[in-house]
Formats: C-alpha cells, sequence, structure tokens
C-alpha cells in the first residue's frame, strides 16, 4: 500500500466540485503501472471532465497526463520496471495525484534530456498537434491555416510546428497580449477577436480565397465563422468546444459553402494502437530535441490548488501550458 493524496469528481461542477482526498494505494493490477508523479498536465479536457460537458461515470479521477517514475509494475508488463522515467497519454483520469496507476499501453518512456515537467506540459498537447496537422489534415508547406486559441495549450505548439513546416499561421487570440504570445511563436497574422468576427480578416488576409483547413477547438461561438473561412473544399477540424457544444448542423450547409469536409477527431483514436502512439511520440520528442518546439516556462501551481488553475484556464487568463506539481 502507498498513502497517496489525489483530487476526485463526485458531482459534476465548478472548480469547488475537485475534493482533496487521502487514500491508500494497493500496487498496481494486471497490464498496469504504478508512477510517482512529479508533474502533471492540466488539459482543458479536464475542465469538460470537472465541469460535466463530457460526462464520466462519478466519482472519478481528473487529469490525462502526468511524468514521474515507475513505482512498481502489475501483472503482465514487460516494457517497463521500476525507476523508469516516463510520462502518459490519456487513460483513464486520475492524474492529479500524487501516485497513481496507468495502463501501460498509455505509457511512454522520456528521453534523458526531456524532464518530467516539460514532458508534463507538453506531451498531451504535442502529440494532439502532431495528429492534427499531420495525420488528420496533412498541412504542406506554402498552405495558409487558420488556427483557434493560438497563444493556449496546444495552439503554442502547433504555431512552432507549423510555421517550421512552411504554412502561413493566422493565429486566432482573444487579447492583444496572446496576439504577441501568437506571433512570438510563429504566427504569421494573430488576429485578436473574442467571438465569431474573424471571417473578414482571414478573407482580407487571403485576397479572398480562404483557408484550406481551420482548426477550431473553441466551438459554438466560432464554427459559423470558421466554416465561411474555407475555401471550397476545405476541411474544418473541431477538436474541442471551450466556448460550449456546436448546436446539431444541417450537412447540406457544407454543401452550400463549397464542398466542405467537417471532421470532430480526438486525440484517443489517433493514439489507440501501441505503434501509433510510439510513432507520434519519437516524432513530437524529435522536435523537442531538434528545438522545433521551445518550451517558454509552464505556468506551475501546486497540485493542492488545481482548482484556481482551472479558474485561470476557463477565464481565459493563462496561455501556453499549465502544470501541477505534487
Ligand atoms: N480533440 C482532441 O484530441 C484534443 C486534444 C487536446 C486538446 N483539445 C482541445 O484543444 C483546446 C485547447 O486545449 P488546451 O488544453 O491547450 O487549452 P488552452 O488552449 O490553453 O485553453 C483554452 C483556450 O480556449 C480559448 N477560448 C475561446 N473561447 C473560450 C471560452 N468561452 N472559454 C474559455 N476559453 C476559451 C482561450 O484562448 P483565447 O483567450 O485566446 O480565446 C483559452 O485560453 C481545448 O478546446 C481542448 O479541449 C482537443
Amino acid at each position: 500500500m502507498t498513502a497517496i493524496q489525489r483530487f476526485k469528481v463526485s458531482k459534476a461542477g465548478a472548480p469547488d466540485a475537485l475534493e482533496w482526498t487521502s487514500e491508500d494505494l494497493a500496487g498496481p493490477g494486471e497490464g498496469n503501472v504504478q508512477i510517482k508523479q512529479e508533474a502533471i498536465g492540466v488539459n482543458y479536457i479536464d475542465i469538460y471532465h470537472r465541469a460535466g460537458t463530457y460526462p464520466l461515470p462519478l466519482p472519478t479521477g481528473i487529469g490525462v497526463e502526468g511524468a514521474g517514475v515507475i513505482e512498481s509494475v502489475g501483472a503482465g508488463v514487460t516494457a517497463f520496471a521500476a525507476g523508469d522515467r516516463v510520462a502518459y497519454v490519456g487513460g483513464p483520469p486520475g492524474a492529479y495525484a500524487t501516485s497513481r496507476h496507468v495502463p501501460a499501453g498509455r505509457v511512454v518512456k522520456l528521453p534523458a534530456d526531456v524532464s518530467a515537467q516539460t514532458a508534463a506540459s507538453l506531451i498531451f498537447k504535442g502529440l494532439t498537434v502532431e495528429y492534427l496537422i499531420r495525420r488528420c489534415y496533412a498541412v504542406k508547406a506554402g498552405e495558409t491555416v487558420v488556427f483557434h486559441a493560438a497563444a493556449g495549450g496546444v495552439g503554442s505548439i502547433a504555431s512552432q510546428w507549423l510555421k517550421h513546416i512552411g504554412a502561413t499561421v493566422i493565429g486566432i487570440v482573444s487579447s492583444e497580449e496572446k496576439a504577441k504570445v501568437a506571433k512570438a511563436n510563429g504566427c504569421d497574422h494573430a488576429i485578436v477577436s473574442k467571438g465569431g468576427d474573424f471571417v473578414e480578416k482571414v478573407k482580407e488576409i487571403t485576397g479572398g480565397k480562404g483557408v484550406p483547413v481551420v482548426y477550431d477547438s473553441v466551438g459554438k461561438d466560432t464554427y459559423m465563422g470558421s466554416l465561411d473561412c474555407l475555401a471550397p473544399r476545405g476541411t474544418l477540424v473541431s477538436f474541442g468546444i471551450s466556448s460550449g457544444q456546436i448546436p446539431p448542423l444541417e450537412t447540406g450547409l457544407l454543401t452550400a459553402k463549397g464542398s466542405l469536409y467537417l471532421t470532430r477527431p480526438s486525440i484517443a483514436h489517433y493514439t489507440a494502437k501501441r505503434e501509433e502512439l510510439d510513432a507520434a511520440a519519437a516524432v513530437f520528442f524529435e522536435m523537442l530535441k531538434k528545438g522545433v518546439i521551445k518550451q517558454p516556462a509552464p505556468k506551475v501551481y501546486a497540485l493542492k490548488d488545481a482548482a484556481k488553475a482551472h479558474a485561470d484556464m476557463e477565464a481565459r487568463a493563462t496561455s501556453g501550458s499549465v502544470i501541477l506539481t505534487p
């Protein structure tokens, strides 16, 4: 048994729905590893889980990303051993904890030069960017793309990686301060907008042509404008709903707006197979090593202050990555 502290949610709601508890953790079951966590990534999906936007069976743990050292392994685990430095992406929520169990299938070993804090602040978001810009819609050099929340955790990595590919990046952000962050990360243009009023500016920048792809994680407030930014046969990658759920959409709208494509992808499906997770992680770590993705210091909160981290993120007061340290 290991004495641990963790957050759980028994009733979905505001940040104070996060309940701090002390428990004893038995050894890991078959196929699982036990990780002593050194850093935990905060992702917007944690807010959807806490608030019930993406409903989970309750009570539930919270958090889908962390990094640390393996304490012990369950039966059948051969790829990892006690003492390995690792990070993980996805699996059952429960990262907001001092130690926890994770299915070995979601775990990757950390390169020696990648710290736990760097991994926890980047790996979930970095692997998201990997599948979004290389596999969901493969961006080519010379293309112009629109990326919403460009100064956020995912957006900061995407801006750097897209620039490296040779794309022209139009980032959308909510303040002049965030516009500076987006530009520093490689956005060629940063449009300041809090709602749907970005279409005219995108049209201006593209000489009226529109873009082949829009990456939209904002949802309700922006999806219609995002469709209007697309060139004929363009693709809307709707990968988040930070402003709320998108209402049911008439498929005829996609025809009317130019034979458009719409996809609503999840990292879970793009890294479900062990070989996909390994390949995505290898590409991502290579981007880190080459310095394509430079990590400004993440905003660090003590694990116990997770509710404050959530409140700040929901208030759009954060840029870049946010992590918790036990
Ligand atoms: N589908 C997937 O596989 C997948 C995987 C990872 C993340 N995601 C999604 O990617 C998005 C970014 O995730 P992240 O963890 O890196 O978060 P983040 O971008 O650091 O934070 C969310 C950002 O969304 C923007 N936003 C726009 N409207 C908002 C509103 N009404 N309320 C709050 N924020 C609003 C804010 O940026 P501005 O202030 O600049 O508008 C805010 O900073 C999230 O929607 C997340 O769910 C999807």
